[in-house]
């Protein structure tokens, strides 16, 4: 369903337009709609699905609140990726309550409509345009969430909320449950069960509809470009920062709203530091570059990594480590298809992985002795993935009733072996320092996986002629 430009947004666009100028006024307004266009049956269909689950519950999904940076000044605001999920609504302040039963009805709490508020901080739908773009049975302003939420909740069996994310947001709960309660006498039953509603939305969230799939595929697309860009721009003498720049202006100039994460730009023994982000020192000549970086679209993350020479010539140790982490990489993604176990990437990557070290003499002993003692976790030390999807590091449990869980269409993952080899005595000359991860986003297909990130070069030979023929 198409979004409908309302009355109330004419007067932001040439509010005295009159006769011919009505007619590019109009045109104006056309191209906005389809820009907006959001696409209701997807979301209507996700609060379909969560109100079958219900059954005679009610379920309060807030969004997330905005942040206070520094004094007045907040963090970008970004909303509440479960609310999110079930609205396409992005404004601050909203509540959306699906009501489960015989009738389920899905509301939407918001900001009321503001025309003085809007010239400072741009148009709000207000709850009556909010009812029409969102497709929601009813919508109200935010301030009535104390008044109409005790009804809502009387002869509910259940309320589904997010438990435990928020002491203010628990307490407000139990408060409508105790306002039902204190009305027993008139006949009244309040709810007696609490419940965590992100297990039901978990395992909605864990499977991609195409809606998903298709803005998961342009977010690998986007942040594969800026990989490309960030190996054309790298050279001995440029800064992580300068490097960090490039990535964010890539991910902005081609649509992409954020980041989905803060962006690791790690040279040399940076590398070394899982989570290095303070991305302010100089590139050096000989050194490999690590980059982990993806953009957010519409809600929804890339998360890639890519490790090349600084010069772009990988030296015989730097290629002799990569070589081995990209072995261990294709052995995880062969493994990825319905019907395998989250467990399987991760061990298949291990096993190439501990024989590399072997091989390389950076551990002594035989391959089912360094698997069983773990000694390879002393280059090896994270898993090779997670679920990947509205969050980086997405919703839905890796193991259901103590298994690991079965892989299944639709499921998005990430795929990142590394090998992280800090200058402990031993260690064969010319590898202490290196660190490689090389990170990709897998979509499991009905027969297999599709790479959302390939985009991005990462064989030894494409990674070297691109920046060749950058440099040249
Ligand atoms: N960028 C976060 C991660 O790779 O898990
Ligand atoms: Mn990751
Ligand atoms: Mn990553």
């Amino acid at each position: 369903m198409m979004w409908v430009p309302r009355n109330d947004w004419l007067p932001w666009i040439a509010p005295h337009a009159k006769g011919a100028e009505a007619g590019w006024r109009a045109t104006i307004i056309q191209a906005m709609s389809a820009q907006c266009a959001i696409n209701t049956a997807v979301y209507q269909s996700r609060r379909a699905r969560l109100a079958a689950q219900l059954e005679n519950g009610v379920a309060i999904v807030p969004t997330a609140p905005e942040q206070i940076r520094n004094r007045d000044a907040h963090y970008p605001y970004r909303y509440d990726s479960y609310f999110y999920y079930l609205t396409g609504f992005r404004e601050p302040e909203a509540v959306l309550v699906v009501v489960g039963g015989e009738k389920p009805q899905h509301i939407l709490f918001c900001r009321e409509k503001n025309l003085e508020r809007e010239i400072w901080d741009g148009y709000r739908y207000g709850p009556d345009a909010a009812r029409e773009t969102f497709a929601v049975d009813a919508a109200f302003c935010i301030t009535e969430l104390d008044a109409r939420l005790p009804e809502l909740l009387a002869d509910r069996s259940a309320v589904h909320v997010h438990l435990g994310a928020d002491a203010v947001w628990d307490a407000r709960v139990l408060g409508w449950i105790n306002t039902v309660r204190n009305r027993a006498r008139s006949g009244v039953a309040a709810p007696n069960d609490i419940r965590d509603v992100r297990t039901l939305i978990d395992d909605m969230r864990l499977r991609k509809d195409e809606h998903e799939v298709a803005l998961m595929r342009r977010a690998g697309d986007i942040s594969g470009a800026a990989h490309r860009l960030a190996m054309q721009t790298t050279r001995p003498g440029a800064t992580e920062y300068e490097i960090e720049a490039v990535l964010q202006h890539e991910f902005r100039r081609r649509g992409a709203q954020a980041p989905a994460y803060t962006p690791i730009v790690a040279g040399g023994a940076n590398a070394c530091v899982l989570h290095y982000v303070e991305n302010n020192a100089a590139l050096q000549d000989g050194d490999l570059l690590l980059i982990d970086a993806g953009c957010e679209l519409d809600g929804y993350a890339a998360d890639i990594t890519r490790t090349f020479p600084v010069n772009g010539r990988f030296s015989g140790p730097q290629r002799a480590v990569y070589e081995l982490v990209l072995a261990a990489q294709a052995a995880a993604i062969a493994t990825v298809k319905p019907g395998a176990r989250w467990n399987e990437p991760h061990d298949a990557a291990v096993k190439v992985l501990a024989q590399g070290f072997i091989d390389l003499k950076l551990l002594a002993g035989t391959l089912d002795g360094v698997l069983e003692q773990e000694t390879y976790k002393q280059f090896y030390m994270h898993r090779t993935g997670h679920w990947l999807g509205l969050d980086v590091h997405d919703a839905g449990e890796y193991k259901t009733d103590g298994v690991w869980r079965e892989l299944q269409s639709g499921m998005v993952l990430t795929v990142e072996p590394g090998c992280y080899i800090r200058p402990v005595p031993g260690v064969p000359e010319g590898f202490a320092d290196i660190g490689v991860r090389i990170e990709d986003d897998a979509l499991v297909t009905a027969k297999g996986c599709e790479i959302l990130s390939d985009s991005a070069p990462k064989s030894v030979t494409d990674i070297e002629a691109l920046m060749r023929n950058h440099h040249a």
